[in-house]
Order: C-alpha cells, then structure tokens, then sequence
C-alpha cells in the first residue's frame, strides 16, 4: 500500500551549484535558485552528501566530445550536476511505495538527471536504495558510481574466481581501491594495481599485493599474464591487450577516451575472437549493483576511501584537485 503524500514543507529556494557553460571550474556558480517539487512517483530528498566522479568532470568539460550528445554541444546552461547522492527523504510524491518521509537513501542519478550539487533534489524514487545502518552520508555518496562500475567489471564480464590472477591498470583512483576491496573477498590473492609512482604505497594500503608505475612499465609488455584485467583509462592500444591476458582470460575497460574507445569499438571483437581472449568495454548499468553495494557496505567489506570533504560553496576547489590528480581516494562534496 502507498504511503500517504505528505505535505511540502520545506524552503522554497536552495544553494546550488550552476554550470554556465561547458569548461573547467569558472564555469560554475554557487547561486540561490528554485526548490524543485515533488512529482508523481518522485522523491524529495535533502541533499547531505554527493561524491565526485570522472563522470561528473567530463560533464563539466564537456569531454570526452561524446558527453557533449547527452548534455548538449554547448552545454546546459543552468544544469545542475552531481550524480552520487546521499540524503534523507523529506517529501514523497503520489504513487511513492518504497520510501517514507525521514529514510536515508543514496543512489547514481545519472539516467535521473543528476542534481547532486545542491541542497534539494526531487526525482523518481527508483533511483534510490536506502542507506544502511551505521554508513555515513559521505560514505554512501562515495559508492554507488564507483561500486557499481567495480562490481559489473570483476563479475558481470570478469566473471572473477578466487584462483584469478587480477590487474588493475588505472588502479589508484575511485574505482580501483574497491575492487581490490572486492576481489580480496571473494578470495583473490594475486591482485596487481597499475598507476602512477605517487601512488604505490597507497594502492599497498588499499589492499593491491603487487603493484607496478605506468609511466615506468607497459603492463602489456611485462611477460605476465592475467585472467582478468580491469582498466578504468584504456592507455595501451587493443592490439596488444591479449598479450596481457592468459589463455581464456577477460578484460573489460570501464573508462577511456573518445578515440581510444573508437578504436576498442571498432576492433574489439576482431581481437577476441582471433585471440581466443575477450577484450571488451563495460557499459554501465547505473545502480543495477547498488542494493549489493549497500550490503557489502554495511557487512565491512566495501570500505570507501574518502580523500577530502569539501563544503557545497567549494565544489569548484573540489573540481581542481581531482584535476591536478591530487586526491587518493574520494572527493566528496559535504551538502549539509
Ligand atoms: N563504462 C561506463 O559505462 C562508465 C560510466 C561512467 C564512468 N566511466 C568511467 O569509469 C572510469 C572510472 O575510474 P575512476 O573513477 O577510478 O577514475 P579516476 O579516479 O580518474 O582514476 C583513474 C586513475 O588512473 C590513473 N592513470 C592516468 N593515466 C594512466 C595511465 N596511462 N595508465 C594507468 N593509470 C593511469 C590516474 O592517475 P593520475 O592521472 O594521477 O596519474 C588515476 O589514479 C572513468 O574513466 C569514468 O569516466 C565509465
């Protein structure tokens, strides 16, 4: 049975942060705008946390140019962004079924307009799962984006086994400590991290046993061979990715530039089967993984790594120390 709608009372003005045009940070401005209003189906939830993703830069910048076919040429003038969000439900629409006034609830709202980045969003409550006991509001807007990514890569298409020899290239970010998280769970012993030389010891304390420098070695080219790869940059051309894989061994690539994913499109297949190895891009399905993220979550075994907290009015500071690759771990972004 639906609950009751219940009334509005909340402000009918909220901070947020505006995108004015495409570009780095200039381009985005704290102003005080209209609350959103609760629609049929919908949710309002007050906004405590939103984590920062690459997704969210590429939004910002307008790059990779194929974001620009989702949020216009241009860009949106007036667009809110911010899409890992966790809050607290303050209004619920007519038809609502899965949430009352006062529950914690996190999710990626990626395919539900995004809106992170201010006090106040209204959406379909599909987008949402609640938030378990005992995980804070920046933890849980620190997972769905990045757990969902890491779950779908280790065992939609990694199919992961315990005995599996695992590498991650592009490790040090927000995706890679969850899968190391991940895959120690479910037995994984041999887990390789690849990124830069800044990053070893961190990717060592978040769980990775070996770990290698890009800029120093070509993992492609090290002679060892692994049943699944994980990569969140796409750096090494597809040619010589089954190089890197054993005799029926899997790699999926979560991220990647315009060309660099082109060219997997285009040749992907091609490489799989005359390498007998599969080389393939994940394409997200957004929150399809949250309900157990939220359970891996609340059990101990996904522990985010939160690198800053920084408050609404300093998203754009936030921007540019994910810009200068200065954070280790997630960057997230303090509502209230
Ligand atoms: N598949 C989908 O449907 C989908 C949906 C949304 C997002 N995504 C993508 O998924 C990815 C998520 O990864 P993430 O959040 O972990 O990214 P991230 O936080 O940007 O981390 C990427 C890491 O890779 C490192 N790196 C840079 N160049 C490298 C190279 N040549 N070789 C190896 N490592 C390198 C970076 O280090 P430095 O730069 O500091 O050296 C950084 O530590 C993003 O690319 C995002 O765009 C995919």
């Amino acid at each position: 049975m639906s609950p009751e709608p219940m009334p509005d009372t909340q402000p009918a003005t909220m901070r947020a942060i505006v995108q004015t045009a495409y570009g780095k940070t200039g381009n985005l401005e704290l102003r005080t705008v209209p609350r959103p209003t609760v629609g049929d189906g919908e949710v309002l939830v007050r906004v405590h946390a939103t984590g920062f993703n690459d997704a969210d830069w590429s939004l910002i910048r307008g790059k990779p140019f194929f974001v620009r076919l989702f949020g216009g040429v241009r860009g949106h003038r007036g667009r809110i962004l911010g899409a890992d969000v966790a809050g607290e439900v303050v209004a619920v629409g007519p038809g609502v079924t899965r949430f009352s006034r006062g529950d914690r609830v996190f999710g990626d709202l990626s395919e539900h307009g995004n809106g992170g980045f201010a006090e106040y969003l209204s959406t379909s409550e599909q987008a949402f799962t609640r938030i378990p006991d005992g995980l804070s509001y920046v933890d849980a807007a620190a997972l769905p984006h990045a757990g969902n990514l890491a779950m779908q890569s280790l065992f939609d298409i990694g199919q992961l086994k315990p005995e599996h020899r695992l590498l991650v290239n592009g490790a040090g970010g927000g995706v890679g400590p969850l899968i190391a998280q991940l895959a120690t769970h479910h037995g994984v012993r041999d887990i390789v991290g690849v990124d830069n030389a800044d990053k070893q010891d961190f990717l060592r304390e978040v769980g990775f046993a070996r770990t290698l420098d890009y800029r120093a070695v070509d993992f492609t080219r090290s002679g060892e061979q692994f049943d699944v790869i994980v990569d969140t940059r796409l750096t090494r051309s597809p040619f010589s990715l089954p190089r890197a894989l054993a005799p029926g061994g899997v790699y999926a690539t979560v991220g990647a530039t315009t060309s660099s994913l082109l060219g997997l499109a285009l040749w992907g297949r091609l490489i799989s089967r005359r390498s007998g190895k599969q080389v393939r891009m994940l394409w997200l399905k957004y929150n399809k993984s949250t309900p157990e993220v939220a359970e891996l979550a609340a059990s101990g075994v996904l522990k985010p790594l939160i690198d800053t907290v920084y408050p609404l009015a300093d998203t754009a500071l936030a921007m540019a120390r994910f810009d200068a690759s200065e954070h280790r771990g997630k960057i997230v972004i303090g509502v209230v």
